[in-house]
């Protein structure tokens, strides 16, 4: 039996500022895109199912999980991913020996940079609860939002 002729379409978006095109079948995800076919590994699966916030990416400045995002609906717009992130984000994630796996790491890294560009002084609270989408096996998160609260204020 012949086997189905694969289907790829083309999309045009920016992504951590610059214009990229890539062919891919329309019902690839963008974490598939980024991972698989513009080798862009910073991003993590870690359960393609829109539970962890591993795959967080910021989609027009907005955190998504970019395992439940189609490369079809990014046509267009604009992705930032871990590696464009402002920098003083991962080095108070390190200072804070907040990263421990570095599984979650990078979807903690680019909620916390959206929480930021959203509230430049966030309470716990609104720590908490921005960055309850993002899970972490290994650690009570202490280090985690002591991280955040290192940033605040600081205009990210
Ligand atoms: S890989 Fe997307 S939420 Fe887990
Ligand atoms: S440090 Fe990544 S899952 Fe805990």
């Amino acid at each position: 039996m012949m086997p189905y002729p694969r289907v790829e379409k083309e999309f045009t978006f920016r992504l951590n500022g610059e214009e990229v095109r890539v062919r891919a079948p329309p019902g690839y995800t963008l974490l598939e895109v980024l991972r698989h076919i513009l080798h862009l590994t910073g991003t993590k699966d870690g359960c393609s199912s829109g539970d962890c916030g591993a795959c967080t990416v910021l989609l027009d400045g907005r955190a998504v999980h970019s395992c439940l995002t189609l490369i079809s609906q990014v046509e267009g717009r604009e992705v930032t991913t871990v590696e464009a992130v402002d920098e003083k984000v991962a080095e108070a994630y390190a200072r804070h020996g907040a990263v421990q796996c570095g599984y979650c790491t990078p979807g903690f890294v680019v909620a916390t940079a959206s929480l930021l560009s959203k509230i430049t002084n966030p309470s716990d609270g609104e720590i908490r609860e921005w960055l309850r989408g993002n899970l972490c096996r290994c650690t009570g998160y202490v280090k985690i939002l002591k991280a955040v609260e290192s940033l605040a204020g600081d205009g990210v």
